[in-house]
């Protein structure tokens, strides 16, 4: 047994969307979560700096002397996942090779959508990730990057986001895809609006739950799990607005988890 946090970093509120998902299904560990909302959105930005700023979240939670760090943020996986796993002295895991074995191995599907932010889209991890496991397997990207600042001002069901989501999702109208991979921690806060435009018969992936998976196995190998009968759940933030605050509180609907801090990286 190990009760040491479980660190979770994000460039913003997204990754919640993995936090409650980790959560619902550890609720015996103290958790940190890091989300850089003072910088969001990363997937506009170039890879020296997405590295730079991801280099400066993982020392945040190894400094707080966590068990285990998830990268709940599909760009900084995408990026650098590699370089913060070399410099980290516990396991660092990533978003997209738990969510593409989900894919891949689990449910044998043929032609896959991916959206996620422009910087995860060219990167073409996905696809790397997908040919590794399935050569077979046709893919089709698209960046979506509006999707984020609409998720972190709380537009969840707003006429902009259907309309904007419509524009970028149009764009799978011919492919005939059997799933739609949520390539962005932020995008099941929309995901409602998604499935609407999507489409009721395409299965949408959620990465939360491979991510959580990956987890459980990687706690469970190391015998990391924790025990935690009043769990300790702390959630730091680079900016707190109004905006974040009333975001997170319909995300969480109305219970938040833990307690909220702003800090200075
Ligand atoms: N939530 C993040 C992701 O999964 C990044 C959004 C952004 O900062 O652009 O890609």
């Amino acid at each position: 047994m190990n009760n040491q946090p479980i660190g979770i970093c994000d460039s913003g509120i997204g990754g919640l969307t993995v936090a409650k998902e980790i959560i619902n299904k550890l609720p015996q560990e103290n958790i940190i979560y890091l989300g850089d909302t003072a910088r969001v959105p990363y997937g506009v930005r170039d890879r020296e700096t997405i590295t730079k700023f991801a280099k400066e979240l993982v020392n945040f939670l190894i400094n707080k002397k966590v068990k285990a760090i998830v990268v709940a943020c599909n760009t900084i996986s995408a990026t650098c996942l590699p370089e913060l796993q070399s410099r980290s002295p516990v396991p660092v895991i990533g978003v997209i090779k738990p969510t593409v074995f989900e894919v891949v191995d689990n449910l044998k599907s043929k032609i896959i959508g991916i959206i996620g932010t422009r910087a995860t889209i060219n990167s073409k991890s996905y696809e790397e990730e997908i040919k590794k496991l399935n050569n077979s397997e046709i893919v089709f990207s698209q960046a979506c990057p509006l999707l984020v600042p609409l998720a972190e001002e709380g537009f969840i069901s707003h006429p902009a986001t259907k309309i904007i989501t419509k524009e970028y999702l149009q764009y799978f109208n011919d492919k005939k895809i059997d799933f739609l991979i949520l390539g962005c921690t932020h995008y099941p806060i929309l995901r409602n609006t998604i499935q609407e435009i999507i489409g009721k018969s395409i299965k949408i992936i959620d990465p939360a739950k491979p991510t959580t998976k990956e987890l459980i196995n990687i706690l469970t190998t190391n015998k990391l799990l924790g025990n935690n009968l009043q769990p300790i759940r702390h959630f730091y933030f680079t900016d707190i607005t109004h905006q974040t605050e009333k975001t997170i509180h319909i995300f969480f609907e109305g219970k938040f988890l833990g307690e909220m801090e702003k800090i200075n990286l």
